[in-house]
């Protein structure tokens, strides 16, 4: 998978890219790249934003520095890159990111991510550059690039290789094996700590109790929601 990430801060993801999953992923053919739409404006003195039309507070992202910036990267009308790929805006209000849109995201070959800053992007970005718009939740971050992390984190865990055990995403939280259903609980040794008793069930190495223990609490969890 392709992931490029068109941000005003490119040294944030730094960070993110140097995580073992993400290293494991890139490892195995991912690529993840930032571009600095800064250096794509055609502006001067760096310019991305400005004020909004009708008055109000704070700055609003420009739509023909995006345009320079998604031309310049791809070579092609921005307004067709839509056909070829999704790009994603990340906007506060856009649709939910949950275990449904990560497995999406998670089978496509190549994915643009646009991070906003500021008040947000003019609406005609929205209108004409991008397939959909994504959201981590219903608060307000100062900028998308965290969400944009969020994003990349949940979708290049499901990718080949990025896990050290193949199997851990499989069964984990909310996956098709669960049946969209929260995890079961997880214990490790000591067996008992502080008169805190791992349950039986787990120590007998019966495989069918225990799954079906599993099975159980997981439903249970499912109800508490
Ligand atoms: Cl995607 N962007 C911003 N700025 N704030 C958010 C968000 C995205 N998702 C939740 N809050």
């Amino acid at each position: 998978m392709e992931i490029d990430v068109f941000t005003l801060f490119p040294e944030w993801f730094e960070w993110f890219t140097e995580q073992r999953h993400v290293r494991n992923a890139c490892a195995a053919g991912t690529r993840i790249e930032c571009v600095d739409f800064r250096e794509h404006t055609p502006l001067g003195a760096g310019q991305v934003d400005d004020t909004p039309f009708g008055g109000g507070a704070g700055m609003v992202l420009r739509v023909d520095v995006f345009d320079s910036a998604l031309r310049a990267r791809y070579g092609v009308d921005p307004t067709r890159l839509r056909e070829e790929r999704r790009v994603i805006a990340l906007t506060p209000g856009g649709r939910l990111l949950d275990e449904q849109l990560a497995c999406e995201l998670a089978g496509e070959p190549a994915l643009t991510l646009l991070c906003g800053r500021y008040e947000g992007f003019d609406e005609r970005i929205l209108e004409h550059f991008v397939t959909e718009q994504v959201s981590i939740g219903r608060y307000v971050l100062a900028g998308g690039e965290l969400a944009a992390m969020v994003v990349c984190d949940t979708v290049l865990r499901k990718l080949p290789g990025a896990l050290g055990h193949e199997d851990s995403a499989v069964e984990e939280s909310f996956s098709q094996a669960m049946e969209g259903r929260p995890e079961y609980p997880h214990y490790t040794r000591p067996a008992e700590y502080r008169g805190w008793r791992v349950p039986d069930v787990l120590l007998s190495g019966h495989h069918e109790q225990i799954a079906r223990w599993r099975g159980e609490r997981s439903r249970e969890r499912a109800r508490e929601d």
